[in-house]
């Protein structure tokens, strides 16, 4: 390593949420970098704030020698290679249970827009062909009664069904482990993804991307789910195969979809784009001042924290890639 001052590397998209330049232990300067920017080979780097549009992988990492850790401003960590950071004995970190209420929130936006045709009531609205009130105008799903399937019963996935029960919504879910909150709640865990899929009215998808939950839904899963159904991700684009769930909203069996995520952001498959009972966002769904605020407080803590040698708030353990559970004291 030179003898220079070392240097933080932030996405330079994150100034405009902080106030003042941010300060890090050893005296380490900031150097941002934007999403346009190649990615640099720095020699004093010792830490990295990415979004969650930047691939971090080998060559990557490579050309930052010193880095220490990776503190990615997501919740989401699948954009960083695991295996060749804890090969370099690079921490990574992310920015859980900040973000929860925010994303869960927005899912039930989509839902509620998706169960109840918002788009097209938006598209019918600023038409200016309104034809005025009709008794068969425009009918959507009422929810009371329904059940609402939960794909993913982490911190967001159980903050989307404590919000089912004042909808009348019965809950189901499907999780590598059992959730007692989701249970407590009257959700029942389903053990079969093929069960869920044909039991619920409303599917709501958060799991995390790894390699066995990319292309979970594709053309003979979506195939299956109940006819007049709904499904929502606010996850992971690459969960959901896009040519599928076109298909499948265009000649069902599904309703509707409300979708936050795509495979290739910023594309957003015009397939989807265009169908009437597809309600999409351009991935907002942790977009509350809030929210970003704390992203950024607790991705720069951590920084703060492995440079200054000590443990972070909040790993990301190296070894399964899987999120810690917050009653997980993780791997160290
Ligand atoms: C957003 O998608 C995140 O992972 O924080
Ligand atoms: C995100 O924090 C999740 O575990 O769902």
């Amino acid at each position: 390593m030179s003898g220079a001052a070392p240097l933080v590397l932030v996405a330079r998209e994150l100034r405009p949420l902080l106030e003042g330049e941010p300060e890090w232990p050893r005296g380490a300067g900031t150097r941002w970098i934007s999403r346009e920017e190649p990615f640099p080979a720095d020699d004093r780097v010792v830490a990295l704030v990415p979004l969650l549009s930047r691939e971090i992988g080998p060559v990557e990492l490579d050309r930052l020698p010193a880095l220490e850790v990776v503190a990615n401003y997501a919740v989401g960590h699948d954009n960083i290679d695991l295996g060749a950071a804890a090969e370099r004995g690079v921490t990574v970190t992310n920015t859980p249970d900040v973000l929860t209420e925010a994303t869960a929130d927005l899912t039930w936006a989509l839902l509620l827009a998706a169960a109840r045709r918002l788009r097209e009531g938006l598209d019918l609205a600023a038409s200016g062909r309104w034809p005025g009130w009709a008794p068969d105008q425009l009918l959507g799903m009422g929810l009371r009664g329904r059940t609402l399937g939960i794909l993913g019963a982490g911190r967001i996935g159980t903050a989307v069904a404590r919000r089912a029960p004042p909808f009348g919504l019965e809950l189901a879910y499907w999780s590598r482990s059992s959730s007692p909150e989701i249970e407590a709640l009257g959700g029942r865990r389903v053990g079969a993804l093929e069960e869920l899929l044909q039991r619920c009215e409303v599917v709501s998808v958060h799991l995390s991307l790894t390699e066995e939950t990319r292309g979970l839904l594709g053309s003979e899963e979506l195939s299956r789910v109940a006819d007049g159904s709904i499904l929502v991700n606010t996850a992971r684009g690459e969960i959901v195969d896009p040519g599928a769930l076109a298909r499948a909203l265009r000649e069902g069996p599904l309703a509707a979809a409300g979708l936050d995520v795509y495979p290739d952001e910023p594309e957003i498959p015009p397939a989807l784009r265009e169908l009437p009972n597809a309600f999409v966002l351009p991935h907002v769904g942790s977009a509350t001042w809030q929210a970003r605020r704390d992203m950024w407080r607790v991705a720069s803590e951590n920084v703060r924290r492995v440079l200054a040698g000590r443990e972070p708030l909040t790993p990301v353990p190296p070894t399964t890639g899987e999120r810690r559970d917050p009653a997980d004291p993780g791997p160290r």
